[in-house]
């Protein structure tokens, strides 16, 4: 009994013993973010992120998947001119790339499907034309997919516009993820395809016009047409089906 008040004092007394060295880790001699100091010369504590610096998981060395642009050109000047109803035109996309920087699969033509009529067709329309439900509501008309300049754009050029957005239109690079960016593009090209078969910039040339022959063939059952799109695009792609 004795024994137990014993240690039961004990550990009281150690207790205040601990309070009295108390160091909080709030008191430490550490500068608050920003505040001033006076041991370096710019009077600042934040010191800069030595160069070349990257945060983890942002190492974005591959330069076509990111931004959609080609290695190695730079200082590109690209001449506009403004439509009848106002939207910026370009016909020329020097720095684009051509292709695809991920491989082409029906999987991601689906992905891009539903992205699209998420993110695009409230403007765009479901087919590209332009006359999307915010658009018949006063919104600018978005020039349609389905002309030649935009048929012949290189898939680097949708992909710069859905992250940096175009003259009037928004970027969507906060809200849509870099390889959902890419599934966007392989749905519009599949589009193209489907609205005009003969005329689209092909993807992988010879192959792709054999995709839309066969398209051709059957005019009539449309929701076959596109699902044999989706597989053509898919088979034609670099690096295959995956
Ligand atoms: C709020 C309406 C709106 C939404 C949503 C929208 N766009 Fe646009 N888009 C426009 C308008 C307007 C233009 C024409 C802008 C201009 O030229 O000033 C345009 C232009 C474009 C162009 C043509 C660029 C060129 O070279 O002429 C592409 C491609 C495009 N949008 C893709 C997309 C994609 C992909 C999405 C979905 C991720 C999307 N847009 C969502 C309104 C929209």
């Amino acid at each position: 009994m004795l024994k137990n008040r014993l240690l039961g004092l004990l550990t009281v007394m150690l207790l205040f013993l601990g309070a009295g060295c108390r160091y909080d880790m709030q008191d430490q001699p550490r500068y608050e973010p920003y505040e001033k100091s006076d041991f370096f010369n710019d009077g600042r504590a934040s010191r800069d992120l030595p160069e070349g610096t990257v945060a983890r998981g942002f190492l974005r060395e591959d330069k076509a998947f990111y931004t959609g642009k080609k290695e190695g050109v730079t200082n590109v000047q690209v001449q506009t001119t403004t439509d009848a109803s106002g939207n910026t035109v370009v016909t020329t996309f020097p720095d684009a790339v051509e292709e695809f920087p991920i491989p082409v699969t029906e999987e991601l033509i689906n992905r891009g499907q539903e992205r699209y009529n998420i993110y695009c067709s409230v403007c765009h329309g479901p087919t590209g034309n332009g006359d999307g439900m915010i658009v018949r509501r006063g919104f600018t008309k978005p020039p349609t997919y389905h002309d030649d300049r935009l048929r012949n754009a290189p898939v680097g050029h949708f992909y710069d516009v859905i992250t940096n957005g175009w003259g009037r239109m928004n970027g969507y690079a906060a809200q849509i993820p870099v390889a959902d960016r890419w599934a966007i593009v392989a749905y519009i090209r599949a589009l193209q395809i489907k609205q005009n078969p003969n005329g689209v910039k092909p993807l992988v040339a010879e192959s792709s016009k054999k995709a839309a022959e066969t398209l051709q063939d059957k005019p009539e059952s449309s929701d076959k047409n596109t699902s044999q799109v989706k597989t053509e695009l898919a088979k034609n792609q670099k690096g295959g089906v995956r």
